[in-house]
């Protein structure tokens, strides 16, 4: 048989580690199992480029950042987009034929997801590996490299806490998620943040600068506040991302952890300076919990395309590893619930999510 793997969207902490698992597995179980790479995620596929995967080449990976086979972004909605030499879809279609492969493995995201759904659809032997630092694909407990971010992040802001702390500053930090709140939520709580910022809980100025407002003159004269990059006003909410980018670039704020820092400074008369962590939350080394879960999804994976199951993604289910079939989750999204317990838990010591509630 002949698996190809790629690697597809933004990376983060792991990728090399479910290769290895994938690659380890196939090498042991699978007789004459051939194994290519495929560059640059569907790019390479898009191109017909593909390069083999020896089993030396899946020792020492483990715990190696990046990806050894390289990623790019390709968005979705341009795959059916008619190109000269053919949509992007039927060059992908035409090559996953050409090169003989008999099982695609795609380690990838929420969008990775929805274009592995749509070859499945068209006849090609898929199984995804749901990875992400956003944490936010639908069916699965946790996505690979969720962990080693949060790691990342709460480390970043123990540090940038002692310094804040020094100066009686309020410090904003900007916490990576796209649409989603979980890697803000989970680091701000394991950091000990006094304040919470997530796109699911819309902010509203006032009520953040009048909880900052009470903590000094309650004496805190220091205060962690993180925010997520998708956070947005209680008046954006109506709008979609690209609409809120439009309308802040107008405005000249440029991202919303800038323009809340100003209003705040001017607002509470406190200094108030802010961090953007950028990505650094992606790269480097995979936490241990990474370095299981992401061995155990690449072995299961590979098990499941030994036995001829495609069409799946792999997932964490409680303890337990699972699949889910690609057309239940694809394009769909797994969000912070606003009233789960979570939630509830930090507002209940005293966290605010910059509501009124
Ligand atoms: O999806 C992962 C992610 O890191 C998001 O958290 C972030 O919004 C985005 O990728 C950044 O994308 P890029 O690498 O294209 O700048």
């Amino acid at each position: 048989m002949k698996f190809g793997i790629l690697t597809s969207g933004g990376d983060c902490a792991g990728l090399n580690a479910v290769i290895r698992s994938i690659g380890l597995y196939l090498c042991r179980n699978v007789k004459n199992a051939e194994i290519v790479g495929i560059p640059d995620g569907y790019g390479g596929l898009i191109r017909g480029e593909s390069f083999p995967l020896r089993r030396e080449d899946f020792e020492g990976i483990l715990a190696q950042g990046g990806t050894i086979l390289r990623t790019s972004r390709q968005p979705f909605k341009k795959m059916t987009v008619s190109e000269e030499g053919g949509s992007r879809l039927s060059r992908m279609l035409a090559n996953y034929k050409k090169m003989g492969l008999d099982c695609l493995f795609t380690l990838g995201g929420a969008g990775t997801h929805k274009t592995a759904a749509m070859l499945s659809m068209e006849g090609c032997n898929i199984i995804g590996v749901p990875k992400t630092i956003d944490n936010d694909i639908y069916g699965t407990d946790v996505t690979f490299g969720f962990r080693t971010a949060v790691e990342v992040v709460t480390e970043a802001f123990d540090r940038i806490s002692t310094t804040a702390a020094s100066h009686s500053r309020i410090m904003l930090v900007e916490v990576m998620g796209n649409k989603a709140g979980w890697l803000t939520l989970h680091s701000g709580i394991a950091a000990g943040a006094q304040m919470i910022l997530i796109p699911e809980i819309p902010f509203d100025v006032d009520a953040v600068c009048d909880f900052l407002a009470a903590r000094l003159a309650a004496g805190e004269h220091t205060t962690m506040v993180a925010v997520a990059e998708g956070a947005l006003l209680a008046s954006e909410a109506k709008f979609k991302k690209e609409q809120r980018a439009f309308v802040r670039t107008a405005l000249g704020e440029s991202t919303v952890t800038r323009h809340l820092a100003e209003v705040i400074g001017e607002h509470t008369g406190a200094e108030t300076r802010y961090s953007v962590l950028g990505y650094l939350q992606r790269g480097g080394t995979p936490c241990a919990y990474d370095r299981l879960l992401c061995s155990r999804l690449g072995g299961y994976a590979a098990r499941l395309a030994h036995e001829g199951k495609f069409g799946v993604t792999v997932a964490l289910s409680g303890t337990a590893i699972t699949f889910n079939a690609l057309t239940d989750i694809a394009g769909k999204y797994k969000f912070v619930d606003p009233a789960g317990e979570e939630v509830r838990f930090a507002r209940s010591i005293g966290i605010s999510f910059g509501d009124r509630a």
